[in-house]
């Protein structure tokens, strides 16, 4: 019997068109001495309540332990489920019963998930144009096509997606993020918000709402989330940005029929998310830390917004256009004629590291904006790498 014998390996067809994506190959570099990057959407290490967690965990592990450490139902702990409905009325206004709530090992579980169980390979939903990479690779991977509706400052143009909609009428869904988008720091107007209900309703098309970002606002008045105005819509929720991503826990609202498919496919999936996470994550929400901490972050990452815009009045070309979020973790930069994937190979040159606008577009191509996050660097290395970016406009010149 031969061992080791060299093997002929075919992959799937699926595997075989996968790419690593944009973000992951910048990770690589990002690495390297020097290096400012404002690529990755990690949140700041400041914003974690090490100590919070710590006190939590003790009290969780001497009163649970024994559950904590099992395997947990696939919807989640239980008293969680109870924690989350009660926090999603105080702070959203969203209206739900613990039982159509379900956890989920982070909310990239759920996209995916909800693209198997929405749509069969080669149909196709709708999303911004830009949205967030994990998205575009979590119903791609799935073989579900995506069309992107422009957007403007105040969200997807709803002009845009009704035109759409004559050229795709059935949807599996609408996928949208109104708060503080990824990747361009956008906030959908209420206007909006009540106009793409009444456009998905009309018309029967399911909303899919991914709010990870919707507590961290700096400033502005909160607007309502599109679940607290129709129940119909599928929530998305998170603790990665309030809490630690390293948990791996978010959780998805929905009605009951979708809630049990989610739940059926997840056991094949990895049973159920992380006890421990559960646990921390009740402990957190319950015990009043969230309340103290979420203004903590809000307060570290308004600074470092401020800091960045003040820096691109500084060092940037006047042609560059930017959004000002009002809260989030990203920023948006724009110059028309410019090809930020041309420019990439001068930025590391600069040190200096950004995401390609183009990684967020899922059926179009275009090269002119970049996504900085504002959150991770140093106040120090804001100013140092928009100096650099600033430099990196004027080297690639139109
Ligand atoms: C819009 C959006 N949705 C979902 C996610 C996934 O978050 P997680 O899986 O950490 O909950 C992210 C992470 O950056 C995101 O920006």
């Amino acid at each position: 019997m031969a061992i080791n014998a060299p093997i002929k390996r075919e992959f799937s067809a699926l595997a075989s068109s996968m790419k690593p994506s944009a973000i992951r190959l910048l990770l690589k570099v990002a690495n390297q001495p020097d290096i400012i990057s404002f690529g990755g959407g990690l949140p700041n290490p400041e914003s974690f309540p090490i100590d919070d967690i710590r006190r939590i965990f003790d009290e969780q592990i001497s009163r649970n332990g024994k559950k904590m450490l099992q395997y947990g139902a696939t919807e989640g702990l239980d008293t969680l489920n109870v924690a989350l409905s009660k926090m999603l009325r105080d702070r959203e206004g969203i209206k739900s019963e613990p039982s159509d709530i379900i956890q989920t090992t982070g909310s990239q579980e759920a996209l995916y998930i909800i693209g198997k169980i929405m749509a069969n390979p080669g149909e196709y939903v709708i999303t911004e144009a830009p949205t967030y990479v994990g998205t575009i690779s979590a119903l791609r991977g799935s073989g579900i096509r995506m069309i992107g509706v422009e957007m403007d400052r105040y969200g997807m143009k709803m002009d845009a997606l009704r035109e759409t909609l004559k050229k795709y009428p059935n949807p599996k869904f609408i996928y949208v993020i109104p708060n503080f988008q990824n990747p361009t720091g956008i906030t959908m107007s209420i206007e909006r918000r009540k106009e793409l209900i009444e456009i998905a309703n009309e018309r029967g098309i399911m909303i899919v709402e991914d709010n990870p970002y919707g507590a961290l606002r700096f400033s502005g008045p909160q607007i309502p989330n599109l679940r607290s105005m129709d129940g119909n819509v599928v929530y998305l929720g998170t603790f990665s940005k309030v809490l630690s991503p390293g948990l791996r826990l978010g959780y998805v609202v929905s009605p009951p029929d979708i809630r049990d498919k989610i739940n059926i496919a997840k056991q094949a999936l990895d049973l159920a998310s992380s006890t421990v996470s559960e646990y921390i994550a009740e402990g957190y929400i319950t015990g009043g830390y969230m309340d103290k901490q979420i203004p903590k972050i809000i307060e570290l990452y308004k600074q470092k917004r401020d800091l960045m815009i003040e820096c691109f009045q500084n060092y940037f070309p006047k042609d560059v256009e930017y959004t000002r979020p009002n809260g989030g973790m990203f920023l948006w930069v724009t110059r028309k004629g410019a090809d930020t994937d041309k420019m990439f190979d001068e930025a590391v040159k600069q040190k200096v590291l950004y995401v390609v606008g183009s990684a967020f577009y899922p059926d179009e191509d275009n090269h002119e904006s970049m996504r900085l996050n504002f959150t991770y660097s140093s106040n120090e290395n804001i100013v140092e790498g928009v100096k650099r970016l600033g430099k990196l406009f004027e080297i690639t010149a139109k």
